[in-house]
């Protein structure tokens, strides 16, 4: 049982990353799992995903979303949506490369009149992929991080029911 994260931002140590590592941590909480990650930092392999020649570095990444039972997937707003980098990424995944796993979207965001981007724009992405979405996705505002705990704990709460079966190898579950 594996929990990946996946991290979309062209910076490296951002916020977004922060974010995202402890909402994947409060989820694997909520749902009674262990708090082992897994964490792809999209800046780390920017470099090398456009380039021509083939990319162990990339070819581990992809290997390890296609092995992963839970996916969070975050990304900075950018443009009223996501990183141009995340769906570089995901672009990698072969189609239906996420059937039968559980995707969390998670954007971080400036105006609070984007929030809706995390339902329109990011969840359709990895309900493509096949991805299982729980609802709702997390659009956290850079105004709430000074409370990062408690927001990324009230929403793993939300999804935690639908994770947890994906997490614990619990078939009763909801999925
Ligand atoms: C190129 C670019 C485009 C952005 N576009 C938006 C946007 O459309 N809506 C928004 O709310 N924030 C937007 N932002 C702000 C970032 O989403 C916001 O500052 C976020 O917290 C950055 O995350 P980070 O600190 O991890 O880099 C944009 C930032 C950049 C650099």
């Amino acid at each position: 049982v594996s929990l990946v994260v996946i991290v979309g931002n062209p910076r490296p140590a951002s916020r977004t990353y922060t974010a995202a590592t402890e909402a994947a941590r409060a989820v694997a909480k909520a749902a009674g799992a262990g708090q082992d990650l897994d964490v792809i930092d999209l800046s780390e392999l920017a470099p090398r995903l456009l380039h021509p020649e083939p990319s162990a570095l990339v070819e581990d990444a992809v290997g390890l979303v296609t092995a992963a039972d839970v996916i969070l997937v975050a990304s900075p707003t950018y443009k009223g949506t996501y990183t141009g980098l995340l769906k570089v990424f995901l672009d990698r995944l072969p189609s239906a490369a996420l059937a039968g796993k559980v995707a969390l979207p998670l954007l971080l965001l400036g105006a609070p009149q984007h929030a809706l981007a995390v339902e329109v724009h990011l969840r359709p992405l990895l309900v493509e992929l096949g991805a299982t979405v729980p609802t709702p996705g997390l659009a956290l505002l850079e105004s709430q991080l000074d409370r990062l705990d408690s927001v990324v704990s009230e929403w793993a709460v939300q999804v935690a029911p639908v994770v947890r079966g994906a997490l614990t190898g619990d078939v009763s579950s909801p999925r």
